[in-house]
């Protein structure tokens, strides 16, 4: 360990051990959600399932609430539902990353977790810090007990990119298949047109460029945290592009996050299709488990939207953001659905029923709701706090002026055409609401001042249960 290693981890912990401290008095605290012991979190790292755990590494920032120099978090579970968090893992502590461990992932090769990751520098002088300025090396740690991690080593320098690109290329996703190794890196090239880059290796070690993969018109200038994987036969490119104009029923949030489904290896814009349609959702990305699941978890929470709206917490309570419940991914009827992994149905406490006689109640705390419905006209309440309407194949997500910290509304298409069921996970201050078995999901922080909250449901038909939602369990490593 560097001395700068060794002060930044004391330093750490000192201020996580001050934050526990302070946890009782804080209500926004989330109870389901994977969220930072203090400090700020965005995306979610290095997922993987390694020796009978799943490991979920986070961007970390924990000396402030707001952002800045970003380090890799990390949990770790045997279930998904009882965390241990497990500290700090990789820090900003050498010459390419000093600047910020950014975002990369996890490869399971053997009895070995390979971390590969983005590491920021940013020179000092008189910068754009898109074409100079900038380094994005990617580097390859690795582990055999997935807690500590060896020595740094490059793996791509960030002179060895095309010539063709600006100094954004990052986030590296690395997977095997017969072939060898792959990597997939999200970029940004000269002119301002977001694409892929693979990079192919045998042994982890040396990586040669292989090709880009764009859309024919420029969709975004930049594609952020690339994922690629196979299911039941599809071969999907998932990415977070920024730049996208806003519309009323798509791309309504400051930057996007969706998948295309290739069609001869190739990405088509008219095919992207949006993850989760609510306002808070980024940087998602995939694993696989040992039970051959395709898993997804995302950043709910949402880079530049300050402008908008805003996690009253980070004034509050020293920490900003979360991470989505992680959900299995199917294919259906050639699209992506997403519902929350079956082990959150052990958090599932007294239930009630809902039926067309009893379509209200009264919640006290955080809740997880499934209801099949039946209308022309369905509205699902929240007390004042967060309301859902749907008519006309369409779903609208409405947060109020109190709870919504600036959030309103956001829109969306239902591709089937006709809403049937609703489920609805509620924690302290997060909502996470999925339409027909996941094939709509909007995702939202709010802030209901009192967690005694009264659900209702306006439809033709309702029959389903709302189960008190328990507390996942957090230990410390
Ligand atoms: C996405 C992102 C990544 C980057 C990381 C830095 O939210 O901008 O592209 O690696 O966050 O924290």
């Amino acid at each position: 360990m560097s001395v700068l290693t060794t002060v930044l981890s004391r330093e750490i912990r000192k201020t996580e051990e001050t934050a526990a401290m302070e946890r009782a008095l804080q209500k926004n605290r989330l109870t389901h959600h994977l969220m930072p012991p203090t400090g700020w979190l965005n995306d979610p790292n290095g997922l993987c399932y390694f020796k009978g755990r799943y490991h979920v590494f986070f961007q970390y920032a924990p000396f402030e609430a707001n952002g800045g120099l970003k380090f890799w978090g990390h949990y770790s579970s045997e279930d998904m539902v009882n965390w241990r968090y497990e500290g700090v893992p990789l820090f900003p502590d050498s010459i390419h990353d000093c600047h910020g461990v950014y975002s990369g992932s996890a490869l399971v090769d053997g009895d070995k977790m390979h971390l590969f990751f983005t590491g920021n520098v940013k020179m000092d002088g008189d910068f754009d810090y898109i074409n100079n300025g900038r380094q994005d090396s990617t580097i390859h740690v690795e582990s055999t007990d997935g807690i500590h991690f060896g020595n740094k080593e490059v793996a791509i320098h960030y002179t060895e990119y095309p010539d063709s690109y600006t100094c954004h290329i990052r986030d590296p996703k690395v997977w095997k298949d017969d072939q060898g190794y792959h990597m997939v890196l999200g970029g940004r090239k000269k002119g301002d047109h977001g694409t892929v880059l693979f990079y192919r290796s045998q042994d982890l070690k040396n990586w040669e460029y292989d090709r880009e993969l764009t859309t024919e018109n420029t969709f975004g200038y930049m594609w952020e945290c690339p994922d690629c994987f196979e299911l039941s036969g599809a071969k999907v490119l998932s990415v977070s592009p920024q730049g996208l104009t806003r519309e009323e029923e798509r791309f309504q949030n400051i930057y996007q996050s969706g998948y295309f489904i290739r069609q001869d290896g190739n990405v088509q814009e008219e095919n992207f299709r949006e993850w989760d349609m609510g306002f808070d959702f980024y940087a998602p990305q995939t694993f696989e488990d040992a039970k051959g699941r395709r898993i997804l978890i995302g950043w709910m929470g949402m880079p530049d939207a300050d402008e908008e709206y805003t996690n009253p917490t980070a004034e509050q309570e020293n920490w900003q953001h979360c991470l989505t419940v992680p959900r299995e991914v199917t294919l259906k009827s050639d699209m992506l659905y997403q519902w929350p992994v079956e082990e959150i149905n052990t958090l599932r406490g007294e239930a009630t029923e809902l039926t067309a006689e009893n379509t209200e109640i009264e919640a006290e705390g955080p809740f997880d709701l499934e209801v099949q419905v039946q209308g022309e006209r369905i509205a699902l309440h929240l007390g004042e706090n967060l309301w859902l309407e749907y008519a006309d194949g369409k779903a609208s997500l409405h947060l109020s002026e109190a709870a919504g910290a600036g959030r309103k509304i956001r829109n969306a298409q239902i591709p089937s055409g006709k809403l049937t069921g609703i489920r609805i996970l509620v924690d302290t201050s997060a909502a996470e609401i999925y339409l027909n078995g996941g094939e709509v999901v909007f995702s939202t922080r709010y802030y209901p001042e009192n967690l005694k909250q009264n659900v209702k449901i306006d439809a033709d038909n309702v029959h389903g249960k709302i189960y008190r939602l328990n507390s996942m369990t957090y230990t410390e490593n």
